[in-house]
């Protein structure tokens, strides 16, 4: 039978699962639940949880893939036949977190679109948009944008499906033909533009807070940006729920990429680049987004969809050149999310992958 096609070469791999780990939980949930739960502290647990925990699953998940040779479920039942409902479970994973992915991602091509027309002053840019839009008036640029945005249904099934559609495209390019080609060149360039932005954000007048929001324990509780402190059980379990969802552990994607992960290379080392690479993008990603929303948009959502789609597009909006910034992020985002994405397709391909395989049709993907 024709050789498994995996990554050509160590740097490849590493920019895949870097790439799968860095995404859209980096980018708004890792900075507001650090802030949200006690700043330093949350940072300690969490780094606690994940050498402790994460660096040893990722290490495990990893070497089942590499020792199997096989996607999610075929890796667990090479273990025992008892244990493929675990594969199982990844894949269904995998299927239900590429929904959100797919229709997040496609707001933000939106929005890379949007901040492109405001660069040229075109019809379609966020400005103006929001001045045609019917709660103008009342509303902050965010809001209308993205409130006339959310109105037209047709709009973001179609960039949802864009979104698809390139996470297909990139998957069925293959492993060293897709997914490594694009995530060596998407990563060191996610990495160049948010240094960009962390500068931009944290010379900002007022960005300090955001610092002080994000690092100083108990800051956001004396400043009323949250009631009350939560107590250790939560902040134990918002870090360990983020820790898992943002390394990619226990759905499928590191034992999938760990059966492309060539037998002479490292496996401690590789799992603590991954592990040491996606903490460090999710605080470089928080002195980008939180320093930027305490400088220009203090009343702005702090987490979820509408940190990213409202707070930070007035904070483009009100800063200079912000259409630029603005598209350098959005872009930023969309490069995150597009990583992420393949490997949860990835997970789910393999399997298919595997089937044809041993069904004698090859690497049919
Ligand atoms: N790690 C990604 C993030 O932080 O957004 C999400 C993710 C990707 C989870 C791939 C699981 C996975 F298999």
């Amino acid at each position: 039978m024709e050789e498994r096609k995996g990554f050509g070469s160590n740097f490849g791999f590493l920019m895949a699962a870097v790439g799968s780990a860095v995404g859209l939980g980096n980018i708004w949930g890792f900075p507001n639940k650090m802030g949200a739960c006690g700043g330093f502290t949350f940072l300690i647990i969490y780094l606690i949880l994940a050498v402790c925990c994460g660096f040893i699953v990722m290490v495990g998940e990893l070497a089942i893939g590499r020792k199997t040779g096989k996607g999610a479920v075929a890796a667990y039942k090479a273990l025992s036949k008892k244990f493929s409902w675990m594969g199982w479970m990844g894949i269904l994973s995998a299927f239900f977190i590429l929904f959100f992915y797919c229709a997040l991602g496609g707001y933000c091509i939106k929005y890379v679109v949007l901040n492109v027309g405001d660069l040229f002053g075109a019809g379609f840019g966020a400005s103006a948009i929001a001045a045609a839009s019917a709660d103008a008036a009342s509303a902050s640029l965010g809001d209308a944008v993205f409130g006339a945005f959310m109105s037209s249904t047709t709009e973001a099934i179609i960039y949802g499906l864009i979104f698809v559609v390139l996470t297909m495209l990139i998957v069925l390019g293959g492993v060293g033909g897709g997914i490594e080609k694009v995530c060596s060149v998407g990563m060191p360039a996610l990495f160049g533009i948010l240094l960009i932005c962390i500068v931009r954000a944290c010379t900002l007048p007022g960005a300090v807070d955001g610092l002080k929001y994000m690092f100083i324990p108990g800051w956001a509780v004396a400043n009323g940006v949250i009631e009350e402190a939560p107590d250790f059980l939560s902040v134990l379990s918002t870090a360990g729920g983020q820790m898992f969802f943002s390394l990619s552990l226990g759905m499928g994607a590191m034992i999938t990429y760990g059966s492309y992960l060539d037998r002479k290379q490292n496996l401690e080392k590789n799992a603590l680049i991954i592990v040491i690479m996606d903490t460090l993008v999710a605080l470089m990603a928080g002195l980008c987004v939180i320093p930027g929303r305490f400088a220009l948009d203090p009343t702005g959502e702090l987490g979820g969809p509408k940190l990213l789609f409202i707070t930070m597009q007035n904070v483009f909006e009100k800063m200079p050149m912000g259409a630029l910034f603005g598209l350098l992020f959005y872009l930023l985002v969309v490069f995150a999310a597009i990583s992420s994405s393949i490997s949860l397709l990835e997970v789910i391909v393999a399997h298919f992958v595997d089937k044809a395989r041993e069904a004698g049709k090859g690497d049919k993907r």
